[in-house]
């Protein structure tokens, strides 16, 4: 794929890991729209794309509401006459463990709640779903070349404290292959679909989480430090110049091993 006018929606763009994706992309031509619910971001990223000579919109949508994705996908088609590239990177983390026990009786004090469960699920798998399958429907429609990237994570393997997490990210690697074996039936061939998984990643979101399992964790990184958002944006720049990457999710951890096991 040419990276040279090609257009890119990044989901979760005003922060982090997809205002990285967006400024890399910008670099090399390609046309971007930033979706996020954090308004200012937006505009900061979007302001800063374009003094450095870059061509991007700002749409502030929510990515769980099926009437947004609509909206946020058909601006960027009237904006820039075109889709090549969805990055879905928005997400968030809600962690707890399931069950909490009280220390002095070993009852269950706390469990996690149906909205610590939802949200993330709701945000995570099910607007990640809602953004794959409408820009889809317009790659196909408009006989676009294209690439999805959903944003899956090192977590999928099972993280304590991450049910909700773990679980949506999980079932984002699986759809690289559901999609493309669906697409092989269905005689669509001009849209690939590689799903990223990052490592621990700079980013506000690793401030959210406890900082001592943080570090513990990173005792496990071969390279011996987070990853940084612009390491994942450059890979994200190169999968969409290999045709050859398709219907897979690669990891992007630093060498994250797990030595010790993956409980925490
Ligand atoms: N940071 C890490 O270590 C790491 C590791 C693996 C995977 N990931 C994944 O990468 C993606 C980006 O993470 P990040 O670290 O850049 O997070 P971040 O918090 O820095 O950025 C996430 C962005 O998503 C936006 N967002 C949240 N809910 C939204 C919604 N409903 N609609 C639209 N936008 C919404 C936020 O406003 C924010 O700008 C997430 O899917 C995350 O799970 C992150």
């Amino acid at each position: 794929m040419l990276m040279n006018g090609s257009v890119a929606i990044v989901t979760g763009g005003a922060n982090g890991i997809g205002e990285a994706v967006a400024r890399h992309l910008s670099k090399q031509e390609v046309k971007v729209a930033i979706v996020d619910l954090d308004q200012e971001s937006i505009d900061r990223v979007v302001g800063e794309i374009k003094v450095a000579g870059g061509q991007a919109i700002g749409v502030k949508a929510d990515v769980t509401s099926e009437a947004d994705t609509a909206r946020f996908l058909d601006e960027t088609i009237a904006a820039f006459g075109q889709l090549n590239v969805v990055v879905a990177c928005a997400g968030i983390i809600r962690d707890s463990t399931m069950l909490t026990l009280d220390k002095a009786t070993g009852k269950v004090s706390k469990k996690m709640t149906i909205e610590k469960w939802n949200d993330v699920i709701n945000i995570d798998l099910t607007g990640t779903f809602l953004t794959l399958r409408d820009a889809a429907e317009r790659m196909v429609n408009g006989g676009w070349e294209g690439l999805l990237v959903p944003i899956s994570s090192v977590n999928k393997v099972g993280q304590i404290g991450q049910l909700n997490y773990s679980s949506a990210k999980t079932a984002i690697e699986l759809m690289p292959k559901i999609i493309i074996g669906e697409f092989l039936l269905r005689g669509i061939r001009n849209i690939r679909c590689v799903a990223i998984a990052p490592g621990y990643t700079e980013t506000a979101m690793l401030k959210r989480m406890n900082q001592d399992v943080l570090n513990a964790i990173l005792a496990d990184v071969h390279l011996g430090r987070l990853i940084s958002p612009d390491e994942i944006a450059g890979l994200i720049g190169y999968c969409m110049q290999n045709r050859a990457l398709n219907a897979t999710t690669i990891e992007i951890t630093g060498g994250l091993c797990y030595p010790r096991g993956i409980a925490k």
